[in-house]
Order: C-alpha cells, then sequence, then structure tokens
C-alpha cells in the first residue's frame, strides 16, 4: 500500500454519502457481482459472516416495503413539536421509490459458521459485524460510482414477517443502490441543517 491508496481512500470516504436520489437505470450483472464480492470481503467476529441478504425485485415487496416506510415515518414525525415536525417533513430520509437494486439485510444471530468464537461475551458483534459489511459495501458502491442508502425507518418485526425469515434472523437494515442523481460531500442531513457534521473528539488518559 502506498500514498495513492490513502489517497484514493480519503476521497471516498469524503465522497460517500448516503444516498436518497437515484436515477432508474439498472445496474449490470458485472456490478452487481462486484457488490456481493465486496460483502464476501468484510470482517466478521470469528469469521462468522452473520449477514442475510435478499435482493428485494418483486414491485410487491417493494411496495410493502415503502408502505412500511410511510407509516414508520409518520409515527417518527408525531414524536416532534408541532416546529420540528414540520421540518421533519421536509426531509427525504430514503430513495426507496427509485432505487433500482434493493436489499433487506438481516443478523443470522446463530449462525454456525465461526462455532461461536470471539462473540460468547459480546453477542451484538454478529449485528456489529453486519454492519461493517454493510460500511464496506457502501464505499465498494461509492468507487462504483453508485450510491447507497441505509434505510432504517422502518418496523424490525414487520420487516421479519414481510420477508419470513428464520426465527433466528434479526432485521438490520433495508439498502437502496444505484446510480446517484448527484454528488455531495457534505451529508444531507447537515446541508438540510439538521444535524451538522460534527468533529470526533477522543479523551486521552
Ligand atoms: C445505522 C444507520 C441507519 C440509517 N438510517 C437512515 C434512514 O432510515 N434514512 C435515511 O435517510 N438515512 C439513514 N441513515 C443515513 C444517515 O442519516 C447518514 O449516514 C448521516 O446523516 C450522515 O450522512 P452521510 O452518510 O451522507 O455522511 C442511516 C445511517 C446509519 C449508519
Amino acid at each position: 500500500m502506498d500514498d495513492g491508496h490513502a489517497a484514493a481512500l480519503l476521497d471516498l470516504m469524503t465522497w460517500r454519502r448516503d444516498t436518497r436520489h437515484f436515477r432508474r437505470d439498472p445496474l449490470t450483472p458485472d456490478q452487481l457481482d462486484r457488490l456481493r464480492a465486496a460483502l464476501d470481503m468484510a470482517p466478521s467476529v470469528g469469521n462468522a459472516r452473520p449477514w442475510r441478504v435478499i435482493r428485494v425485485r418483486d414491485a410487491d415487496l417493494r411496495a410493502r416495503v415503502r408502505a412500511e416506510f410511510d407509516r414508520c415515518n409518520a409515527a417518527a414525525a408525531e414524536r416532534y413539536d408541532d416546529a420540528t415536525r414540520a421540518e421533519y417533513a421536509q426531509l427525504k430520509l430514503a430513495g426507496l421509490d427509485r432505487a433500482p437494486e434493493q436489499f433487506a439485510v438481516f443478523t443470522d444471530t446463530a449462525p454456525d459458521a465461526g462455532r461461536a468464537l470471539g462473540r460468547r461475551t459480546m453477542p451484538q458483534t454478529l449485528e456489529q459485524s453486519t454492519a461493517m459489511a454493510v460500511h464496506g459495501l457502501w464505499l465498494t458502491a461509492r468507487a462504483m460510482n453508485l450510491g447507497l442508502g441505509m434505510v432504517s425507518i422502518l418496523d424490525p418485526g414487520r420487516m421479519r414477517a414481510l420477508f419470513d425469515v428464520p426465527d433466528d434472523w434479526r432485521f438490520t437494515a433495508y439498502l437502496c443502490i444505484g446510480h446517484t442523481e448527484f454528488e455531495d460531500d457534505t451529508p444531507l442531513l447537515h446541508r438540510a441543517d439538521w444535524q451538522a457534521n460534527l468533529r470526533t473528539e477522543w479523551d486521552e488518559r
């Protein structure tokens, strides 16, 4: 590895954004293969590889996810005072209508792989592993000039029911992937004055 790699990674991280504005044009099989390979390379506790990914192609399933999002988003809005609710209503919090690729991501909380290594004291490391796989996917998508948007404004129990997954699977996130309508180096929530990007501070002891 050299300075070129470091510069390229910094560039990717600078321009990796949560994407909610997609073009509709489909991905190629080769692009999908490369995204899948990114998941294959992700770190995981004990090499348990607990992410379980459903590529959602069916229009009816997508519509039901969309309806779930609308329901949860409206409920989330209700929890704010009037002024904040109006501000919240202006936010675009998912690209579900246009994203050509959509993935429901779950975490297997009892995977055979890994033989329980590393997770006895910290079972949450399985879900952390899935989150890290998603982040790798996110950067890979950006490197391919694609965008990824993570949607968590969904009810985990209803998502499990909707996709009829095994009892041990927990819902982690719903991902939208596709070509982006525009690029930005600043989070949308920052641009919308909802929440600025803050500097990470650390303690020294
Ligand atoms: C666990 C997780 C869940 C998220 N859920 C949503 C979501 O439901 N809707 C949304 O628009 N963005 C969601 N985001 C994106 C964040 O809003 C975004 O990462 C943050 O505002 C910083 O912006 P950036 O990713 O463009 O840097 C989620 C991000 C993470 C890490």
